[in-house]
């Protein structure tokens, strides 16, 4: 028996196999139910006692040989198959043409950013929403006029579900879940339904920003926008506020900037005015704090809004509309570097 086992051990060190199929065979051969391994296994209780133990180890031993043996065949062979079928590594590669982050997302990216380091943060709202928390939380009565403002798209069928002309329903979105203090500011697409042209556009984006807490004057306002206008347009840029009206602010203004391309003297982009508007803002209105379940006695706060094409376009000079949702990668190529 000793015999058979030092010949099996030398035969099983001596195994070859092309494949993992071969390999597979040899296991089989030597070490399933039916294998040659197995049935000396089963001859082991005919050995006299007095030889059970070394015969026992020898098993044991030849055993373990053949299943490393056979391992190491089938891993050999697997490898081989994998370099059989691979490329050809030391080929060059195609050139892969990277994408671009999109004009808007890279400006967008940078008001988010300024606004975080002052302190606010991030929210959403849904693109499809109610009338609710568009234009009735937001102060705008039933047969209010500025609701024509904004040509709104309707769900049809559901004159009360419409696409959110404009970001300011993600306040009454964060001050019907939050207490302030509240220091939001939120990014998205809007919808209005206006023709297609150099100039406007049936979707476009937004930045909203909210602020309340108690003692937030205009002042807090005016500088927190000034500090926004300075880092997003230059250290140099001048703001200046106009008295303006929109249902959710009292009082209600527009900020303009000094002309990014002139710097105020007066040129083809500013049409000599020297100050180009980018943005709507005020105090919020007692009665959206109210009607979205803020104590108007105890806090007080400010929001704004603004485009976010608008600034792309004062900082790119973007001619037209239309190109920002193309997809044409000539235009998109141009941001390579910005971002
Ligand atoms: N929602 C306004 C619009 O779409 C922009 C706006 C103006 C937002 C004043 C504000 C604000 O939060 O205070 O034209």
């Amino acid at each position: 028996m000793i015999e058979k086992i030092q010949k099996m051990l030398a035969e099983v060190a001596d195994l070859h196999a092309q494949t993992a199929e071969e390999a597979e065979a040899l296991r089989i051969k030597y070490l399933s139910k039916k294998g040659e391994i197995t049935a000396l296994m089963a001859d082991f209780r005919n050995v006299p006692a007095e030889l059970k133990k070394e015969v026992g180890m020898r098993i044991n031993e030849l055993k373990n040989a053949a299943q490393e043996k056979i391992n190491a065949l089938k891993e050999a062979a697997a490898v081989q198959k994998a370099a059989d079928t691979a490329e050809d590594l030391t080929r060059t590669p195609y050139p892969i043409q990277l994408g671009t982050r999109h004009p808007l997302t890279i400006v967008k990216n940078e008001i988010v950013d300024i606004f975080s380091r002052l302190g606010f943060t991030l929210a959403e709202g849904p693109e499809v929403e109610d009338d609710w928390h568009v234009y009735s939380s937001m102060n705008f009565a039933d047969d209010h006029p500025a609701r024509d403002m904004q040509d709104t798209f309707f769900v049809e069928a559901h004159p009360d579900i419409i696409l959110r002309s404009h970001t300011s329903s993600v306040q009454a979105r964060v001050m019907e879940k939050t207490q302030p203090p509240i220091r939001v500011i939120c990014p998205g697409r809007v919808y209005r339904n206006e023709a297609v042209s150099a100039r406007a556009h049936c979707f476009f984006h937004q930045v909203e920003g909210l602020y309340v807490d108690k003692n937030v004057s205009f002042t807090d306002l005016k500088q927190v926008l000034l500090l926004f206008a300075q880092e997003m347009f230059g250290p140099d840029t001048k703001i200046r506020l106009r008295p303006s009206y929109f249902p959710f602010t009292e009082p209600s203004a527009e900020m303009d900037v000094s002309c990014t391309l002139c710097g105020g003297k007066g040129c083809s982009l500013c049409k000599g005015a020297g100050w180009l508007e980018i943005l709507g803002c005020g105090m919020v209105d007692p009665a959206v704090l109210e009607a979205n379940g803020i104590d108007s006695s105890v806090y007080t706060g400010y929001a704004f809004g603004m485009g976010i094409e608008r600034i792309t376009n004062l900082k790119y000079q973007v001619k037209d509309l239309r190109m920002f949702s193309e997809n044409d990668t000539r235009f998109l190529d141009e941001f390579v570097s910005a971002n």
